[in-house]
């Protein structure tokens, strides 16, 4: 919900925070910062599962839902890709829906002279400046620019614009776990504005949730813990099958290059016992025409 800090933002920091608490070999990611981002709420919840140590783990690597291990599991794809996509000469960063993202932070080194923008509704948007500035001590030092947005109404190459983004320049987007809330107008929009913000080389990395037609009863309980997402204000409205995004994204004017479901998630980044959340994809893709050069 706009007014208030995303309660999806802090649910998926939870999941990242919860991370960590796996001995450092096991973990899909490593988010030390994740911790701070969380309310009385999820601190709670955090504790409880740091008390319930490793029959605790074994406990949530059983659960069949498996969405925590989905948004470990997709932040790790989008990490490596975004690593991958500064070694080889992305200038700037924009993060849409940035939520309680720490990548600004834990890519400092890779990020030396690059700019990360972070565009997200001013609530959550403001809760994390303040955090952040809570930590400015054991924070590395990143040229962040915060930006506030409600992407249903304001137009993101407007707010870009006037905060110094330059545009047609190597970008690396990241567009992680909102595609889902907006409308599908909302989302095709937004992909058109991507593809002509940045120059040659540059990518986008997404995901999106699709709706399980399995009659069975796990296909039944995760169709209904999705409908859950309501109770947070934060309703799922946008899906999109990935046989069909690769299409979807082409006539959007994208190249899909690396898809990755559950089953490739799993076995990426996850060991045989950790099952992943079937109902969702992360991909990245680059544009197919672009539309500035420098
Ligand atoms: C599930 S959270 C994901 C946050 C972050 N990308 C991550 O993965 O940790 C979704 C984020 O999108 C933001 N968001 C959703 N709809 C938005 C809109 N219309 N305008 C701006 N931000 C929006 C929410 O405030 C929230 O921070």
């Amino acid at each position: 919900m706009k007014n208030e800090p995303s309660r999806t933002a802090e649910m998926v920091c939870l999941y990242r925070a919860a991370e960590q608490r796996r001995p450092e070999h096991e973990r899909a990611l490593d988010d030390p910062y994740a911790k701070w981002f969380l309310g009385p709420l999820t601190r709670t919840a955090l504790l409880t599962l740091e008390a319930t140590g490793r029959l605790g783990r074994i406990a949530e690597d059983r659960t069949p839902t498996g969405l925590s291990t989905y948004i470990v599991a997709r932040h790790r794809f989008i990490d490596d890709a975004l690593g991958a996509a500064l070694d080889a000469g992305a200038e700037q960063v924009v993060l849409l829906g940035a939520g309680y993202d720490t990548r600004a932070y834990r890519f400092a080194d890779k990020l030396r002279g690059k700019r990360v923008y972070e565009l997200d509704f001013f609530a959550t948007s403001r809760r994390k400046q303040q955090i952040v500035a809570q930590h400015a001590d054991e924070l590395p030092d990143v040229d962040v620019v915060a930006i506030e947005i409600d992407f249903l109404r304001e137009r993101i190459a407007d707010v870009l614009a006037v905060v110094g983004f330059e545009l047609g320049r190597r970008t690396f987007f990241v567009w992680e776990g909102v595609s889902m809330y907006l409308s599908r107008e909302a989302v095709k929009s937004t992909l058109d504005t991507l593809r002509t913000l940045g120059g040659p080389g540059s990518q986008l990395a997404m995901d999106y949730w699709f709706l399980l037609d399995s009659a069975d009863w796990l296909s039944t309980i995760r169709r209904a813990s999705a409908s859950l997402l309501h109770l947070l204000n934060e309703p799922i409205t946008f899906g999109i099958h990935p046989e069909d995004a690769p299409a979807f994204m082409e006539r959007q004017g994208f190249v899909v290059e690396d898809l990755a479901d559950a089953d490739t998630l799993q076995r990426r980044y996850l060991s045989a016992d950790r099952s992943v959340y079937p109902a969702c994809f992360v991909l990245t893709a680059s544009a197919a025409r672009v539309a500035h050069s420098r």
